[in-house]
């Protein structure tokens, strides 16, 4: 089993370069299935759920050539199959996609439900709601989910409430659909964004992406086209938050500052000093985090993805923060980790009070999810010992390099792949 063996108190100093977005790679790849011909996608991030979605493409017939580590070539002209199974689903949120991506190709796919992050209930019915206002008629048989439509056709779809994923899927299955479809209180994500830039390279014709009402109409056929994928905003916000948690000095190359604005608000809040340039932002820190309240929103709020790394910053801070969820049902499962770390944190449905303590205290502790195995990275970094981060698998979902990326910052953090190695790095 492997984990993450961090020694905490170094600062982080130096340069970093964000990778390619990964909620928006889980979508632009599936969408490569809408085309006629190759497409060549660059600024791939290499984390296991991009890998999941490849291999998923490959099983339904696409043809994949690696050109190197962040670009791929893929040529969907034989795909053939519109079943996701379950084996292929588990552990990707994102397989939903080849749900919208195999009906607007085909107009039928079968997918297992996604996997994913465990916040409560994940449910996707605004997804169901959309793929039906365009003509599909959807079953579960045997686990799966299927959708199957003898035409789609553009119409009115009203979301009730503000879903990333119902927004992606409805543009994939709109987007070669007969007429006009209105996405309405649609997501405003960069990755929506960056989704129907990606369509509309290939041919598509969607209007209104990053506002809350999209309209796309329907075009006949796709072509294959050449397309980067943004910058990650979170793991840029990740090392941001770690930047300030350590107190250090880190410039993150490879962003748009834009995609950033609540996290570096915010982050300014906590006594930060940050620096926008052009594609890049330098955060410095040279004292205890202040206090600072937080409530996470879809886009352009503060997002939800964030929540516990900068709950971590704000656990080391000077008084008491109130941290707020407002996207999921559950997303504190962190705090449990966290407070055996030394933290002081009580939560209360949707709301952290987190009195900020001096230090934190090394502690074995789990990455519960993605976004709660990076705030323990961010905790291990600043705490006094060494803290043993396991079930780091989740940690390999989202962020490239993340070992490669920390310890050339200065961070001492290792990747361990037996028990044996603990107790040798525990001695040295
Ligand atoms: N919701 C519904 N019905 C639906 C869909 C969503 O009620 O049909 C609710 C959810 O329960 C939740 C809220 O709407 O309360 C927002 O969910 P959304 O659909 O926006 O989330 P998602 O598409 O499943 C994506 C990201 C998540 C991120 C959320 C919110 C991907 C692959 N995942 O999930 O990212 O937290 O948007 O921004 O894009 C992560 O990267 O760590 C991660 C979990």
């Amino acid at each position: 089993m492997e984990k993450f063996v961090i020694q905490g108190g170094n600062t982080l100093n130096g340069t970093v370069r964000i990778s390619g977005a990964k909620n928006a790679a889980v979508a632009i790849l599936p969408a490569v299935l809408l085309a006629d011909s190759p497409c060549i996608i660059e600024n791939i991030p290499n984390i296991s759920d991009v890998t999941n979605i490849l291999v998923a493409m490959k099983t339904l017939g696409a043809n994949i050539k690696t050109i190197n580590k962040s670009t791929v070539e893929i040529d969907p002209e034989h795909v053939n199959s519109f079943v996701v199974s379950k084996q292929m689903a588990e552990g990707m949120r994102a397989s939903s996609y080849f749900l919208g991506a195999l009906l607007g190709r085909m107009n039928k796919a079968r997918v297992a439900p996604p996997g994913g992050c465990n916040f409560g209930v994940r449910p996707i019915d605004q997804h169901i709601k959309g793929f039906e206002a365009l003509g599909a008629k959807i079953t579960f048989e045997s686990g799966l989910v299927e959708a199957y439509a003898h035409e789609l056709n553009g119409s009115s779809i009203y979301l009730d409430v503000v879903s990333v994923g119902a927004t992606i899927n409805i543009m994939l299955a709109a987007v070669k659909a007969k007429g006009l479809t209105v996405i309405e209180n649609a997501a405003r994500e960069p990755h929506i964004v960056d989704l129907a830039n990606f369509l509309n390279s290939m041919g598509a014709n969607i209007m209104g992406a990053g506002t809350n009402i999209i309209k796309i109409r329907g075009v006949d056929t796709l072509n294959g086209t050449t397309y980067s994928i943004i910058p990650d905003q979170i793991e840029a916000g990740t090392y941001m938050a770690a930047a300030v948690a350590t107190g250090g000095d880190v410039l993150i190359d490879n962003v748009t500052p834009k995609h950033l604005e609540s996290i570096i608000a915010k982050l300014r809040e906590t006594g930060a000093t940050i620096t926008e340039y052009d594609e890049a932002v330098r955060v410095e820190m040279h004292d205890r985090p202040k206090k600072c309240n937080v409530k996470t929103m879809p886009h352009p709020g503060f997002p939800t993805d964030m929540q516990p790394q900068i709950a971590t910053v704000l656990a080391l801070a000077q008084g008491t923060s109130i941290v707020t969820e407002g996207v999921w049902d559950s997303r504190f499962r962190y705090v449990e980790q966290l407070t055996l770390m030394g933290a002081d944190i009580q939560v209360d449905g949707k709301t952290a009070v987190i009195t900020g303590v001096e230090s934190l205290n090394a502690a074995p502790v789990k990455a519960v999810d993605l976004r709660a195995g990076a705030a323990m990275l961010i905790a291990g970094l600043v705490a006094d010992g060494i803290t043993e981060v396991e079930e780091i698998e989740r940690i390999d979902r989202g962020y490239e390099d993340v070992v490669e990326k920390f310890s050339a910052l200065g961070a001492n953090i290792k990747r361990i792949y037996t028990p044996e190695e603990t107790e040798i790095l525990k001695q040295a």
